[in-house]
């Protein structure tokens, strides 16, 4: 299964409509700190079929310490290539993207919170959003931005963005990585807007996931970089569910996994993709997704 900005040798071809974004009609607000790139095509330098990242040069990358931010710029490189580093934030964007419904209506925001180097974005194409993320780190905005993204430099936990902007607010892979989740939290709910969509997935706080996140993914190539996770800030289900409730979206949840056909088509070097399939339980990687209240 090849994902959209996989292929042979030669650049990734999806178009990025400027209309599709909101095009002129839909300028990017001028508060400090945003940074507008659109281009008109994807510039995703394709890759044909590439090796897992040899052990011995993950083992090289710099101790920088569990859940540092300057990770994701010593790892720069990695975002795009499908079987690198962060391999399984791919399988991950594409299973976010299934929960987005088509735009409501032209002019659609959708905010990606923690959007990191875009991978949503070529999921989106087709659906009608201005695909609008924030994050921290400057190299990911960088490649988020070159691959269509409205990208903003900014903390989850204080979003520099107006309320009720967003018809849908994205959080995937990025609460599991912030030391106050109700913040996070409360600006997710924040800028949507009321009847918005709030679509999130990150790592419950059990033994299980640190068995599974930590010490069995950091161990296997693509499915999480050494030290990015700190098991400390892996997020309580029934406190996310409240803090959700509190600021009036009610979100349901679930547990999802890697189809283990799809990894095995991979080991075995056929294939680039791996479908995130639903999981009996939400105690390892789930989905959440609520609408905001509309009074
Ligand atoms: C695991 S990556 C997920 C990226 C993206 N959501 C995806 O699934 O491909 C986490 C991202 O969150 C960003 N990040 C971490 N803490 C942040 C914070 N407090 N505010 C904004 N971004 C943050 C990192 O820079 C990184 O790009």
């Amino acid at each position: 299964m090849a994902g959209p900005h996989e292929g042979q040798g030669s650049r990734c071809a999806h178009p990025i409509s400027l209309a599709a974004f909101g095009g002129a009609d839909h300028p990017a607000p001028r508060s400090s700190g945003w940074a507008v790139v659109q281009r008109n095509r994807c510039r995703c330098a394709s890759v044909g079929p590439v090796p897992l990242r040899p052990k011995a040069e993950r083992d090289r990358s710099p101790d920088l310490g569990r859940n540092n931010p300057e990770q994701y710029d010593a790892l720069a490189d990695q975002w795009w290539l499908p079987r690198g580093e962060f391999a399984m934030l791919h399988w991950l964007a594409a299973a976010r993207a299934a929960l987005v419904p088509a735009a409501p209506r032209p002019g659609a925001v959708l905010v990606d919170l923690g959007c990191g180097a875009g991978l949503l974005a070529p999921h989106l194409v087709g659906k009608g959003y201005r695909h609008v993320g924030v994050d921290l780190t400057r190299s990911a905005l960088a490649l988020a931005a070159d691959h269509g993204v409205t990208a903003v430099r900014g903390d989850v936990g204080r979003v520099p963005l107006v309320d009720g902007c967003a018809d849908v607010v994205c959080a995937g892979e990025i609460l599991e990585h912030v030391p106050d989740l109700p913040a996070a939290v409360g600006e997710a709910c924040r800028v949507l807007r009321p009847g918005g969509l709030l679509v999130v997935d990150t790592i419950a706080d059990t033994r299980l996931a640190r068995l599974v996140a930590v010490t069995i993914a950091e161990r296997v190539p693509g499915a999480a970089p050494k030290g990015i996770h700190d098991p400390a800030l892996f997020v309580d289900r029934a406190h996310l569910v409240r803090l959700c409730a509190d600021n009036g979206v009610g979100i349901a949840l679930r547990g999802i996994r890697p189809s283990a056909l799809d990894v095995v088509r991979l080991l075995a070097g056929r294939g680039d993709g791996v479908r995130m399939v639903p999981a009996p339980t939400t105690s390892v990687l789930f989905q959440g997704i609520g609408r905001k209240r509309s009074t």
